[in-house]
């Protein structure tokens, strides 16, 4: 027998991190798909840092996001917005969770796609309504008709969240399942490894 050293094949994670270089990780989607749940475990099975860029605004503004829409109203929130992911992809490689409206923006995808690999979690309008209905800090949902607002949001949104790179779906199921689906096609599409099939439930929902 050999006694020659046989390395250990790396593990996807350690594959997608020497991939990523200094690129981050840019999760997008609707409100309540779970971008911060998912972005923040995917950020610890990467060990990467994790940022809410909802959060980040906040913390920017002194002000919650309610009270900025409040106080200033809706441009002013996207100009800041604009600028705060605009840095945090510079601080890369990091996994970033950004507010549902961000993508939106011409600038911030070409921003995205030049500095970071982006995933669209993609859910049914039920689940989404589901989720957002637990709480009320999204001012965009306080209308007379919350799921006639989501409906048309997702109308406007979906074709552009459609750039992203990658789409996962997200949906009732435990969030280690996902985030297992999220470092799987991420090591498929920055290392060309092979994805394995996947349930029948995640390919009709990704549909
Ligand atoms: C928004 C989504 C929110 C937040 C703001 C606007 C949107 O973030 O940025 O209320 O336009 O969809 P989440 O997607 O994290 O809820």
């Amino acid at each position: 027998m050999s006694d020659a050293v046989v390395p250990a094949p790396a593990s996807s994670e350690a594959d997608i991190l020497s991939a990523l270089g200094s690129r981050s990780i840019v999760l997008v989607g609707m409100m309540g798909v779970g971008k911060s749940t998912i972005g923040r475990r995917m950020a610890a099975r990467l060990r990467l840092p994790f940022v809410d860029a909802d959060s980040e605004i906040e913390a920017a503004a002194g002000m919650t996001i309610p009270e900025i829409f409040e106080r200033h109203g809706e441009p002013y929130f996207r100009d800041g917005e604009a600028r705060v992911i605009a840095r945090l992809l510079d601080g890369g490689p990091g996994v970033l969770a950004t507010g549902g409206g961000a993508f939106m923006r011409e600038e911030t995808r070409r921003r995205i796609a030049a500095k970071a690999v982006s995933i669209w979690l993609k859910a049914d309008p039920d689940v989404i309504m589901r989720r957002v209905r637990r709480r009320a800090d999204r001012p965009l949902l306080q209308t007379a008709d919350p799921e006639a607002t989501v409906t048309r949001l997702l109308g406007e949104r979906e074709p552009v969240y459609r750039n992203a790179d990658l789409t996962i779906a997200s949906r009732d199921v435990p969030h280690d399942r996902i985030v297992d689906e999220c470092i799987e096609m991420l090591r498929a599409h920055l290392c060309g490894a092979a994805v394995s099939e996947q349930p029948s439930d995640v390919a009709s929902a990704a549909r």
